[in-house]
Parts: structure tokens; C-alpha cells; sequence
């Protein structure tokens, strides 16, 4: 039996936006987590065809008592699209919801960006509680408030900020995730302690063989200490005028590989890992991080089971231009997020653009 001491949580200090990151097995039966945080009587659901077989009966069951409807919409990153986020205000308009209801994100960062925006959008804004049920979006996604869509032209390209009321992070539900899914959550883990945490790194290295065998208090470690780390960076800059944008470290690269290859070729923690990898080597290559430094990044995610390097089909002028869509560019300066060391990043536009294009060279010519 599980019972409340199992359950670690958090807060995301943001004054009256603040909410409360739950964290723990068998969280998405609990249905006081729900009765504190929906004020109102109606609640939409929304969810894909992948999860809605595995977990939706259980949402229901613990929203008891509430006028629940669902939307089941299509899986995948490439109906991350504005056509289909159309279909949860289709569902919401049919069932003649109003601005008392809220709407539950049930499912990994794709259901949770696009059901966050659309809670954002409906009626100018609803009720979100975020449950999110990959590993990637119970240390990221779900939390901190970007919502949105992608563009062809570029990912995430459309989108708002918006707090959720809440986020039930069920460790459970990591237990039906393949490991190829698993792995791609370990890239932001390991993300969190290059930006601003040496000793979650370092328990990384060691923990590593754990966390992929899914040893859950493991596990739960993991998820707390990386929700810690952006529910910090999150607080300090809500909207992104400065340090929050350290958390986009490798993104930048990462998702200029996710845009190019066409959106769900690779995974986006996938791509993160690999833009980790030439974010350090450019780093290096500055002479900011050690030889030493980059072959811990570099061995922590081959451990992770993450690829080191881009697709061949990248080329050099195609990942820069790709990488200049970056909603991180101003007034036409490429922006990265760099490394002094492993817990040392900057964002800046100030390095030798030679090296970059050194950095993307060594990587084209590596690639697997
Ligand atoms: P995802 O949402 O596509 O989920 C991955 C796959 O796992 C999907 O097929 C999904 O149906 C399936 N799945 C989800 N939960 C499952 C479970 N418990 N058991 C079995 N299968 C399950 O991908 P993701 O990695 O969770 O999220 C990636 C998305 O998140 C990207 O679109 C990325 O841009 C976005 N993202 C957003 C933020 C943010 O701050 N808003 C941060 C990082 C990433
Ligand atoms: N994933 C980046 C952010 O939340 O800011």
C-alpha cells in the first residue's frame, strides 16, 4: 500500500501562480490530489491514443463526482500542430464548457505542451493540472509553463506561458515507458547538473545503472532534485528575460535537429543529448571546458544510452540556418548556452564564430 510518505513534494514559487509538484507512485488514484486543486465542476481530459488505453479509466475513476469528458488525440510530435490543438477546443465548444472548467494534461510533454496552450487560449484561459507520465515531462515539461505548438519552420514556435494549478508526477506510470523513452528523460536530467549542478552530476555518474534499471526511489531522487533545479531557474525569471534561458542548454543545436530531420524522426531528448555534446565541444574549443569535463558529459550520455552525435544528413549550412530560427536570437546574434565547467553555464552571443563552425565541422565529419 502507498501511502503519503511515499509522495515527495515541491513547490514552484511564482507568488500567486505558485503551485505544488507531487511526486510518487500510484498519484493519479488519488482523488484529494484533484478535489484541492479543480475548482470548478467540469473537467476535459486530454490525452493520446497511446495513453488513454493504459491510464485514462483511472483519471476518470478518481475525478468521480465531476462532469469528465475526454479528447483522445493522435500520438506523436508530428501532430504537434496547430490543426490538431484545434481538436481539444472542438471537444471543449461540443461539450459547452465553460471558464470554470479545467482541463487535465494527461500524457508525456507533446499532450502537456499542447493541452497547457489550449488551456492558456479557451475562453482566455482555464484551469490546468499537468500529469504527465514520460520521464522527460515529470522532470521538465510539466513544469514552468511553456506551452505550445510547432511550426514547420521551427519548433515550438507558437505558444504561451501558462502555469498549471498543479503537477501530479505518478512514478508508476514510468513503468509501461520503452527504454528509448526513458533514456531520452535522462538528457534533461543530466542537463540540470551541467547548468547549475555539480553534486547532482556527480550522483548522476554514479546512479546512472540505477535510474536505467528503474530503481524507483532512484527514480523519485532523480525527478525531485531535477524539479528543484528549474522550479528555481523558473522562479528567478518566469518568462525568460534572462537566466531561465540556461535550461534551454543544447536545445538550440538539438532543435535544429529535430526541425531538419522532420519532427519525431528523433526524440527530442535524443536531440538534446547530441546538442549537449557540441555545446561542450564548442565550449572547449573556447577553452571554458576542461578535456576532462567533456569526456565525464560525453560518458555520462553514452552511459545514458543518448547518441554523441548529429545525423549525417545535417550539413553544416542547413544546421545554421536551422539553428538561427532559435527563438533565443536578437537582433540577428546567435545565443547558446555554454559551459565554464560542469555546473557552470552562460548563456552568450559573445564567442568566435570559428569555432562554431569548427564545432559543426567535427560533428559532420563524425557523425554515426
Ligand atoms: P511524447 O509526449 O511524445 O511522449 C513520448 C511517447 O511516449 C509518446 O508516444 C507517448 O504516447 C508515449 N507515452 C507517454 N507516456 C507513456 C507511458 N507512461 N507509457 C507508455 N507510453 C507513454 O514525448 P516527451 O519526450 O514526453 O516530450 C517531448 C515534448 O516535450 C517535445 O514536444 C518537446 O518540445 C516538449 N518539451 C517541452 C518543454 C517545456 O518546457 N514545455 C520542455 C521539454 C520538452
Ligand atoms: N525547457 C526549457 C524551459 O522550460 O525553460
Amino acid at each position: 500500500m502507498k501511502t503519503d510518505r511515499d509522495t515527495r513534494t515541491l513547490r514552484v514559487e511564482l507568488g500567486e501562480r505558485s503551485y505544488p509538484i507531487y511526486i510518487g507512485p500510484g498519484l493519479i488514484d488519488q482523488a484529494s490530489i484533484y478535489r484541492q486543486h479543480i475548482p470548478g465542476q467540469q473537467v476535459m481530459v486530454v490525452t493520446n491514443e497511446t495513453i488513454a488505453p493504459l491510464y485514462l479509466d483511472r483519471v476518470l475513476t478518481a475525478l468521480k463526482g465531476y462532469q469528465t469528458e475526454s479528447v483522445i488525440l493522435p500520438d506523436g510530435e508530428h501532430h504537434k500542430t496547430l490543426s490538431i490543438w484545434n481538436q481539444i477546443f472542438d471537444a471543449l465548444l461540443n461539450s459547452q464548457f465553460n471558464r470554470q472548467c479545467s482541463l487535465v494534461a494527461l500524457g508525456g510533454g507533446v499532450i502537456g505542451d499542447m493541452a497547457g496552450f489550449a488551456a492558456a487560449c479557451y475562453q482566455r484561459g482555464v484551469h490546468l493540472i499537468q500529469i504527465p507520465t514520460t520521464l522527460l515531462s515529470q522532470v521538465d515539461s510539466s513544469v514552468g509553463g511553456k506551452t505550445g505548438v510547432n511550426h514547420l519552420a521551427g519548433k515550438n514556435m507558437i505558444g504561451a506561458f501558462y502555469q498549471p494549478r498543479c503537477v501530479i508526477a505518478d512514478t508508476q506510470t514510468l513503468n509501461t515507458l520503452d527504454d528509448r523513452q526513458l533514456a531520452a528523460g535522462m538528457a534533461e536530467i543530466i542537463k540540470y547538473g551541467l547548468i547549475d549542478d555539480v553534486a547532482f552530476f556527480e550522483w548522476l555518474e554514479s546512479a546512472m545503472d540505477r535510474l536505467l534499471a528503474r530503481d524507483p526511489v532512484s527514480l523519485s531522487e532523480a525527478i525531485e532534485r531535477s524539479c528543484r533545479d528549474k522550479a528555481i531557474l523558473v522562479a528567478a525569471d518566469e518568462r525568460e528575460a534572462g537566466s531561465r534561458a540556461l535550461l534551454n542548454l543544447g536545445h538550440t543545436f538539438g532543435h535544429a535537429i529535430e526541425t531538419g530531420l522532420g519532427y519525431g524522426a528523433w526524440l527530442h531528448g535524443e536531440a538534446v543529448a547530441v546538442g549537449i555534446c557540441m555545446a561542450a565541444d564548442l565550449s572547449r574549443r573556447l577553452g571554458w571546458l576542461s578535456g576532462t569535463e567533456m569526456d565525464r558529459t560525453l560518458k555520462l550520455i553514452q552511459q545514458a544510452g543518448l547518441p554523441l552525435n548529429p545525423p549525417e544528413e545535417l550539413e553544416r549550412e542547413r544546421f545554421l540556418s536551422l539553428m538561427s530560427v532559435d527563438k533565443k536570437v536578437l537582433s540577428g546574434r546567435l545565443r547558446l548556452v555554454l559551459l565554464k565547467g560542469i555546473g557552470r553555464s552562460l548563456v552568450t552571443e559573445d564567442f568566435d564564430s570559428a569555432a562554431l563552425i569548427s564545432t559543426l565541422d567535427e560533428y559532420g565529419r563524425n557523425s554515426l
